[in-house]
């Protein structure tokens, strides 16, 4: 199977950690999977952070040193050519729940981290003014503390049970409500509001494919097409991009 993007004026992608496989990095759920360990799970929930910052950053601050020593993929790599290969009437936008940064060290330009990026800190506190920065510490030893405000200094990543950035959720949003086709990969589909980015997607006439491992269940079905394979294989296929 091929896609003609050329015969598409606003195309919108939604990567998840499938697209990381290939890389070497674990997914969340299957039998690998990250949110296995449920210790791990309970790091990753707003109220430790704000009740046992320490536990928080032995999570995410040893997700650091995979996220940074591997290397993007063929799935990444086609992601970038297609939106290089994008003419001046066309739109591309890339949307990632993925926190690993390895889009936009492809060479992806258009990126939006909807779920933030584990490579960055930021102050816990909401008020400050500290940008987020980043941050090549693990903090295993010692919970950091704002140097502006004295707050905790956090892991700038989206915890279970709190809000998504809301800049890049509306930002989002206003694409999705316009694109004619829409690409979801690597992703279980289960975890809202990414979940949910098709409907909007199918309510604007837009095409709506599902690239992934495995089928999504239940199936969403806003999707039109499901397309079953490794994202690093598939991709390249799908636009036509070599073998
Ligand atoms: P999941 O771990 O839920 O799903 C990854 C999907 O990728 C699975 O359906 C696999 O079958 C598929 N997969 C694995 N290897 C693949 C490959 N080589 N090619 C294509 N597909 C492959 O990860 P996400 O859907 O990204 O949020 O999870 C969504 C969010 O849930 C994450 O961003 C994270 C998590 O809680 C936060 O941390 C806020």
């Amino acid at each position: 199977m091929m896609i003609d993007l050329s015969a598409y004026q606003r195309i919108v992608v939604l990567t998840g950690a499938g697209v990381s496989a290939a890389s070497g990095l674990r997914t969340y759920r299957g039998p690998d999977g990250l949110w296995k360990d449920e210790e791990v799970r309970r790091a990753a929930m707003v109220e430790t952070l704000w009740t046992e910052p320490a536990l928080t950053w032995r999570l995410f601050g040893a997700r650091r040193m995979p996220v940074r020593t591997v290397q993007p993929n063929a799935a990444h790599e086609a992601l970038v050519r297609m939106e290089e290969s994008m003419r001046a009437d066309q739109q591309f936008l890339l949307i990632t729940q993925n926190v690993d940064g390895l889009h936009q060290r492809a060479g992806s330009r258009k990126v939006l981290e909807l779920h933030g990026n584990v490579t960055f800190t930021r102050c816990m506190s909401n008020s400050c003014e500290l940008a987020p920065f980043e941050d090549g510490d693990d903090h295993s030893d010692e919970v950091p503390r704002c140097p502006k405000c004295g707050s905790v200094l956090r892991p700038d990543v989206v915890m279970f049970g709190e809000y998504l950035p809301v800049d890049t959720l509306r930002q989002s949003t206003q694409a999705l409500r316009v694109c004619d086709l829409f690409i979801a990969i690597g992703t279980s589909g289960i975890v809202a509001p990414a979940s949910q980015f098709v409907e909007l997607a199918e309510v604007a006439g837009a095409r709506t494919i599902y690239l992934n491992l495995e089928p999504m269940e239940p199936p969403n079905p806003a999707f039109h097409e499901e397309h079953l394979g490794r994202a690093e294989e598939l991709l390249p296929r799908l636009c036509g991009m070599g073998a």
